[in-house]
């Protein structure tokens, strides 16, 4: 049995508590539900009582002597970090690629000549189990030592069965191994393989008729997304795909408008997707759909830094009224990165969000983009009890002081990890 843990005196505790449920838009998005010398009592793995110090004082004093009590005097206290996309489960790394792109070839340019996502396809088809298992738990660990505590991860460094099925096999031991709850997508549709070039169709035909329902029957995703790309996948095929995943009972997300105008935001909405991810040339009718059909644009500013793109228009999307969530999209080539923090801070860097907003959208937003606010995302009673200690004071110095990683403990279902 492990003890229970009383975190007392917390300079600044973030909750992001609130009445409201589903995901959050505009002045919501700026609730962080803050408690002053705030105090949190974790047992059996749930948050058992938050509130004042004073307040748990009277609830919990006589049961002081059971519990390892942290005086966090001087620091902030947030949920645990959720990072809503990922591809994480990969074989190998792209470090030469960087170089490339540095010395001028572009991402698609890298991806036509067979490397890019074909590269980590390559390696990935080459790895064995125990090897991915052994390449993504340090970057879960990682993960973890940044103050994330919940990670979306995707196939698609496979698209084809056997190994489509070995990444969320992965994933599936590691949510049983790994500290981090681990929420498992589907992306046959990441790239065309080289043998269907020009067979696009044919593609999404097999993927539908014989990769998807595999996946369901296995409950391997919850999931099903798709590169909605010029030169990938069209509005058409990706439509068709997220449709048949749909009545096999997986939820669409979309990758959208990320290197052209594409009308991903509008399918997005369209199909009723959870979240569309990217978006960094999303038209202004895609935003206004988004908002209207209650999409989440889940935005990767550390991908657009690291393929030296202007960064989606995060604050134009805030001010009408789409809910955004953040993410690092860890992955080999456009964001090798495990790093919420900097994530958080890019947020308010390049697409102009608030620190608060930027908070909101890497923990209770991003719980909702991928079905999880009623588990993580936020400290309340019952929830699970995923806490961050940070070595700030204030929220607002959490995204002020910038590229570093303030994370001092982290706990993970009541468990000190970090
Ligand atoms: O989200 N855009 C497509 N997929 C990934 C990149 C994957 C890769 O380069 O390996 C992304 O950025
Ligand atoms: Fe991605």
């Amino acid at each position: 049995m492990t003890k229970p843990v009383w975190i007392k005196h917390i300079t600044q505790l973030a909750t992001l508590a609130s009445e409201m449920k589903g995901p959050r838009a505009k002045e919501a998005m700026s609730e962080l539900g803050l408690i002053e010398d705030g105090s949190l009592w974790l047992e059996d793995g749930i948050i058992q009582a938050v509130g004042t110090t004073t307040e748990l004082e009277n609830l919990y004093e006589e049961r002081a002597h059971e519990a390892e009590i942290i005086d966090a005097t001087g620091h902030i206290v947030t949920p645990g970090l959720v990072d809503p996309h990922t591809h994480v489960v990969y074989g190998g790394s792209r470090e030469r690629e960087f170089e490339m792109r540095l010395e001028g070839a572009t991402y698609m340019e890298i991806m036509n000549a067979g490397g890019g996502i074909h590269a980590t396809t390559r390696m990935t088809r080459e790895a064995t189990e125990e090897e991915l298992i052994e390449q993504t738990t340090k970057r879960l660990d990682s993960f973890l030592q940044h103050g994330v505590t919940t990670v979306e991860g995707k196939s698609g460094y496979g698209m084809n069965l056997e190994t489509e099925l070995k990444q969320l096999r992965v994933m599936k031991m590691l949510q049983d191994a790994h500290a981090i709850d681990l929420v498992p997508t589907f992306m046959g549709a990441h790239a065309v393989p080289p043998d269907f070039k020009g067979r696009e169709d044919e593609f999404v035909d097999y993927l539908i008729d014989h990769m998807l329902p595999i996946v369901a029957e296995e409950k391997l995703a919850e999931f099903n997304d798709v590169f909605c790309e010029k030169g990938v996948y069209t509005p058409e095929q990706s439509e068709r795909i997220l449709e048949a995943g749909k009545k096999l009972g997986l939820t669409p997300k979309i990758h959208a408008d990320e290197i052209e105008p594409y009308g991903g935001a509008e399918l997005a909405a369209k199909v009723g997707a959870i979240s569309a991810e990217h978006l960094l040339k999303a038209s202004d009718e895609g935003i206004l759909a988004m908002a209207t059909s209650g999409t989440i644009a889940c935005l990767l500013p550390a991908t657009a830094l690291y393929l030296r793109e202007q960064a989606a228009a995060g604050r134009k999307m805030i001010d009408s009224g789409v809910a955004v969530a953040i993410s690092t999209d860890c992955n080999p080539g456009s964001s090798p990165t495990t790093s919420m923090p900097l994530v958080m801070n890019l947020a308010c860097i390049s697409m102009r969000l608030t620190p608060a907003e930027s908070l909101t959208a890497a923990t209770y937003n991003a719980a909702c983009a991928i079905n999880r606010q009623d588990q993580v995302g936020s400290l309340e009673v019952g929830k699970k009890a995923d806490v961050v200690l940070w070595n700030v004071k204030s929220y607002q110095e959490l995204q002020y002081l910038f590229g570093v990683n303030h994370v001092k403990s982290v706990w993970k279902k009541g468990v000190q990890v970090v």
